[in-house]
């Protein structure tokens, strides 16, 4: 027997639900029945069954991959990737760690009961429904799936408790949407999300967002062209001029025995190589400057301090200036070694 399908108009609940009472009582099914309305009524107020929806389960997968994506990151990222400080173990930290576990979880109900809402309402309909526009403007809309044997009846009952308009409608209208329009919204979410992404991914190069904090991107200052700040006026130069009017600007070190450990190491390797060493052996580089006066010879050894510095300091002849080599307490340094050691036998070869 073939169903048809009758749709009733009426202006308020009360006779809507005296309606739904009558068609329970003649035995037909609360799903062939639906109530349209523009305002959130509550099903019990039609002397309905609460519907049951599946709700919870989503909230709990939400909730749970939220604790899961959390507990990761505060605690899984420093096991994945640890910071070693002092050789201490790896701790995940218990304040920062239960704020991330209440934003994740409430993060992933949020989305979940999005996602839920969507599924669980399927999506919008493709194919036209059965609907008046009155019902927006307040009036509530009864659609009975019900055998045409019965119809009649029904009309007649519609009619007695006030419709203001009552017609039969194609069944088609009920039919209940199919999983051809969860495709069709499916394929419509990839091919969107395609239609934005795939653009972002060619113009990766074109649309670039400088990230400030890039060291290319700051100011940069050179060895040459930083602020110079004054010395302090208490502040003792260690760098100076050598010379002032051809005569050293400083005073002599005194000769003590660090001064002399430190000379006798710089002239064994600033000048031995020419001079000579002190136990007589002559330096290799004696055969190119037969000129070369032996370090303990009478002739340098009657020089004074003061003498030697600037010898050092400007070079003499074919004896290159050191002054790049040592510094000012260096030269002093040297100075006092070569005349510690004092007027002597020639090296060996002279
Ligand atoms: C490249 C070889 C060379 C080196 C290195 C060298 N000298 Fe000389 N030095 C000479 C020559 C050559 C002379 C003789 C110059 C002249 O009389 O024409 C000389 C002369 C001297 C004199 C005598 C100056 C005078 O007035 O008679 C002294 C003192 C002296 N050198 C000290 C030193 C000291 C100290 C060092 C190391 C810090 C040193 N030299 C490194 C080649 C060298």
């Amino acid at each position: 027997m073939a169903d048809t399908l009758i749709f009733g108009l009426f202006p308020n609940v009360d006779p809507t639900a005296r309606v739904v009472a009558s068609l329970q009582a003649m035995g037909i099914p609360d799903d062939h029945v639906t109530i349209m309305s523009a305002v959130p009524y509550s099903s019990r107020l039609f002397g309905r069954r609460h519907p049951r929806t599946r709700f919870l389960p989503f909230l709990a997968l939400g909730a749970l991959g939220g604790l899961a994506v959390a507990l990761f990151i505060a605690a899984g990222t420093p096991a994945l990737y640890p910071i070693k400080v002092g050789a201490q173990p790896v701790i995940a930290p218990f304040p920062p760690t239960a704020i991330m576990v209440f934003e994740f979880v409430s993060l992933g109900v949020m989305i979940m009961a999005f996602l839920g809402f969507l599924l669980q309402s399927r999506f919008p309909r493709l194919s036209p429904a059965i609907y008046d526009e009155r019902i927006t403007d307040g009036y509530i809309g009864l659609s009975v799936r019900a055998s045409d044997r019965l119809a009649d009846e029904i009309i007649d009952l519609y009619n007695a408790n006030g419709a203001i308009d009552v017609r039969r409608e194609s069944v088609a209208l009920a039919e209940p949407h199919r999983y051809r329009h969860l495709m069709f919204w499916g394929v419509l979410s990839v091919v969107g999300l395609g239609a934005v992404l795939a653009p972002l991914l060619l113009t990766y190069d074109i649309i670039r967002i400088p990230w400030i904090n890039v060291m290319y991107h700051s100011p940069a200052v050179g060895p040459q062209e930083g602020p110079r700040l004054a010395a302090p006026e208490a502040a003792v130069p260690f760098s100076g001029p050598r010379l002032v009017a051809g005569s050293p600007a400083t005073l002599p070190l005194e000769a003590t025995e660090n001064s002399l450990q430190r000379g006798g190491v710089l002239y064994g390797v600033y000048c031995a190589i020419c001079h000579g060493y002190p136990d007589g052996s002559p330096g290799s580089l004696r055969d190119y400057f037969p000129e070369v006066p032996p370090i303990n010879s009478q002739r340098v050894q009657s020089l004074s301090h003061e003498d030697i510095f600037v010898t050092v300091t400007n070079g003499l002849n074919r004896m290159p200036s050191l002054a790049e080599q040592l510094t000012i307490g260096e030269t002093w340094d040297v100075a006092n070694y070569v005349l510690s050691l004092g007027e002597g036998a020639a090296p060996a070869g002279q």
